[in-house]
Parts: structure tokens; C-alpha cells; sequence
């Protein structure tokens, strides 16, 4: 094993599905003790026994993200249950429906930023505390491909992700200093729930460009995201920090 996950504590929200999912069941094969968080129970907590049944160790918590008393419950349960916070993969997020600009009503909007970026902010502001008083952690932050450049009809999934940029390099030059790194993920379009439930609406033409979109004519699978998140909490990525990985085949080159 090129890298060790051994006892650290590390809390992944959105672990019911997809790469937050596979990234919960890698990191428990490497040893970490694991918070889970999500809003979806029965999957969450699916998530969590089969980590225990591996020989791992999970906890689950359910949290809304964009709810700031349940995002600060949540927190507290991980200073209670392990004592401290190493790493936090902030994976929970949502897609909404293609659509221009023009046509996407408030709530629409409204709901997206309450999620995937005021959820990341709310989340980030509990770890950073909860770091702060131990003097080290990382916070690994999904942002997306749309967070780098434009994504035509899906102009406020787009808008959230270049936020969690934001958020990410802002908040790393604030704290390096106090020991806390903090990194953001980019993928393109992996294979994941979220981006079948998009597939499935749309004809058969635009779902196969969207597969074949990268240079590699494939999606990602969320294990090779996985592997990545895996290798950016242990300490070899000890010197990264503000940056966003790119995982995308190609597509952004
Ligand atoms: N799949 C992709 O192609 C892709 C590409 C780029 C970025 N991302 C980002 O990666 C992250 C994970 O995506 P995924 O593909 O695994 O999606 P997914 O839909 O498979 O999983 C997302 C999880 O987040 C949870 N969630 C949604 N809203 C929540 C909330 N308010 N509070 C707590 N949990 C909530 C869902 O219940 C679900 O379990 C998201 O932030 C997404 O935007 C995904």
C-alpha cells in the first residue's frame, strides 16, 4: 500500500452514494475511522455496516448540509464519538435539470447554492473550528469540471462549484498557517446516480456525447475518484493546498 489511512479520523458527507459512497468504503479498507453524513438514512447507514462488516470502522450521522443546526450536530457528534477531525470530504451535492438561464426559477436556483455551496460553507465552518483547536486537518472539498469553466444549461450547478473554488483558495490562504490544507476535487462526468438520473432524461444522442465527452470516450468511475480522495487525505499530499485536482480523461486539457 503506497500510502496508510491508519486511524485517521475523517468524516465524508453525501457518503450515501456514488463517489462519496466509494470513497467511505476505500477509506475504511485503509483504516481510517470513518463519520459518515448524509441526508439519505437507509443508504447511509447501508454504507456504514458494510464498512464494519470489512472489518472497518463507521459511524453514521444524518445531517442536512444546508441546515446550519444540523450541520453543527453533526459535528459535535464527531468531536463526541472520535475526539477530533483529520480529514473532511465534502462530497454531498445535487443536479438539477438542463435548462438556459432564463428559464431556471428562484427556487431552482435558490435550492442548488443552498446546497452545494452554502452546505459546503456551513460544513467547512464546523471542520475549520474543530481543526483549529487540534492544530491540523484537511478539508477536501467536490467542486466539478463546471467549477473551472463555463457549463451551458447548467448555469447554476455551475455557479455553486465555481463558489466551492472559491471557498477552497480562500479559506487555504487563510489557515495554512494554522496547519489546516484545504483542496478541492474537480471530475468530470463520472458514473455515478447522479449523472445516470441525467442520463436517463435526455435522448439517446446528447446521453452517448455526454459518455464519449472525453478524450478518453468514457465516464469516470467513482472508484478512480475515490483513489484520488484516498491518496489526497493521507500525508503524502502533505504540500498541496488551494488546489483543484482535475479529473476529467482529458475533457478540461
Ligand atoms: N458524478 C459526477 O459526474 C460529478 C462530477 C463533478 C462533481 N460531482 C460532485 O461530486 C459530489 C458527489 O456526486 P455524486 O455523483 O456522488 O452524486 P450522488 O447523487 O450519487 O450522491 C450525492 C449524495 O449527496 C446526498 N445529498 C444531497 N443533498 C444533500 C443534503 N442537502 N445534505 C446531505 N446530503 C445530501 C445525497 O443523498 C447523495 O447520497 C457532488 O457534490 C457533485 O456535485 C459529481
Amino acid at each position: 500500500m503506497a500510502y496508510s489511512l491508519q486511524d485517521k479520523i475523517i468524516l465524508i458527507t453525501g457518503a450515501a452514494s456514488g463517489i462519496g459512497r466509494e470513497t467511505a468504503l476505500l477509506m475504511g479498507q485503509h483504516g481510517a475511522e470513518l463519520v459518515l453524513s448524509d441526508i439519505n438514512i437507509e443508504d447511509g447507514e447501508q454504507v456504514a455496516a458494510l464498512i464494519e462488516e470489512q472489518g472497518g470502522r463507521a459511524h453514521f450521522k444524518a445531517a442536512n448540509v444546508a441546515d446550519t443546526r444540523e450541520v453543527k450536530a453533526l459535528h459535535q457528534f464527531v468531536l463526541d464519538t472520535c475526539g477530533g477531525l483529520d480529514c473532511a470530504i465534502n462530497s454531498a451535492g445535487i443536479e438539477h435539470d438542463n435548462l438556459r438561464l432564463a428559464d431556471c426559477d428562484d427556487d431552482l436556483f435558490d435550492r442548488v447554492i443552498d446546497i452545494n455551496l452554502k452546505g459546503i460553507f456551513l460544513c467547512m465552518r464546523e471542520q475549520i473550528k474543530i481543526m483549529q483547536s487540534k492544530g491540523h486537518g484537511h478539508i477536501i472539498n467536490l467542486a466539478s469540471v463546471a467549477g473551472v469553466k463555463g457549463a451551458p444549461t447548467l448555469a447554476p450547478y455551475s455557479a455553486s462549484k465555481f463558489g466551492v473554488i472559491g471557498l477552497t483558495r480562500s479559506a487555504a490562504l487563510e489557515y495554512a498557517r494554522m496547519g489546516i490544507r484545504i483542496n478541492a476535487v474537480c471530475p468530470s462526468f463520472i458514473n455515478t446516480p447522479m449523472v445516470q438520473r441525467s442520463l436517463k432524461v435526455m435522448d439517446e444522442k446528447t446521453a452517448n456525447s455526454i459518455r464519449c465527452a472525453s478524450p478518453m470516450r468514457r465516464l469516470g468511475e467513482p472508484l478512480e475518484v475515490a483513489r484520488t480522495l484516498a491518496w489526497l487525505a493521507s500525508d503524502e499530499s502533505s504540500f498541496m493546498n488551494g488546489h483543484s485536482v482535475v479529473l476529467d480523461g482529458g475533457l478540461t486539457v
